[in-house]
């Protein structure tokens, strides 16, 4: 663990911080995206934390039961909370306790609808972003929303058009871009994979599993 990620995870408490900016305008985008799409969703959340972006919107939706989820997170402290949160909603969540940089962690899985790339583009080489992006579509279904966040203050590049034209350039067409020019400056960002959905809902619980990410190589290693 590069940094105590625990301790991090209080900044939320400050309802004037710029990372509860940033939760509210993920949770916007996560209801969204549940509301976009009839019905089974299947969720994954890449370096999820305690959950509290996805698991704080399926608390509050009556039709939660038609997602599910997966959470990656390698802090069992945090994981543990994100079960627990869990616990109180209608959803079919697993969080796994891995290594969300590995490939073999993906290996099994099933298409995501809704790809959470939340708190890692701020923690990573500019070199891991862009693979990261570059392998995004191989983790999802026709037609998914990616999220993303990264601070562009305090010390951070500012590397948002890159990130956007990464994106562009694997397939992802942007639908919101939004910015806080206040705390740690933080942005969200929504695309979506430019591949419209199977007409058909019911075929999507046939999908088949991901197909290996290339195992030479990780997605990113926190710095
Ligand atoms: C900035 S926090 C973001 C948490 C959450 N996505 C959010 O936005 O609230 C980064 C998280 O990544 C987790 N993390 C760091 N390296 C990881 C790895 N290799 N695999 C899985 N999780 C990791 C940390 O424990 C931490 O919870």
């Amino acid at each position: 663990m590069t940094r105590d990620w625990r301790a991090w995870h209080e900044g939320y408490d400050d309802p004037g911080s710029g990372l509860a900016w940033r939760l509210a305008a993920v949770r916007g985008h996560v209801a969204e995206a549940l509301d976009r799409r009839a019905g089974p969703v299947r969720v994954l959340s890449v370096c999820a934390g305690d959950g509290r972006d996805v698991l704080g919107v399926l608390a509050d939706r009556p039709d939660a039961a038609r997602v599910s989820a997966t959470l990656v997170e390698l802090d069992p402290v945090l994981g543990d909370r994100a079960r627990a949160a869990a616990a109180a909603t209608d959803a079919d969540v697993t969080v796994l306790t891995a290594d969300a940089g590995d490939p073999a962690t993906y290996a099994g899985l099933p298409p995501a609808d809704l790809l959470l790339l939340c708190g890692i583009f701020g923690n990573v080489s500019p070199a891991d972003i862009e693979h990261t992006i570059t392998a995004a579509p191989a983790l999802c279904g026709p037609g998914a929303t990616v999220l993303w966040t990264r601070g562009r203050g305090r010390g951070f590049d500012d590397l948002d058009a890159d990130v956007r034209r990464w994106f562009g350039a694997a397939g992802f067409v942007e639908t919101a871009h939004e910015t806080l020019d206040e705390g740690h400056h933080p942005t969200v960002g929504a695309v979506r994979l430019d591949v419209e959905p199977p007409a058909t809902l019911p075929t999507l619980p046939a999908l088949p599993a991901l197909p290996a990410l290339p195992p030479d190589r990780r997605l990113f290693t926190f710095r």
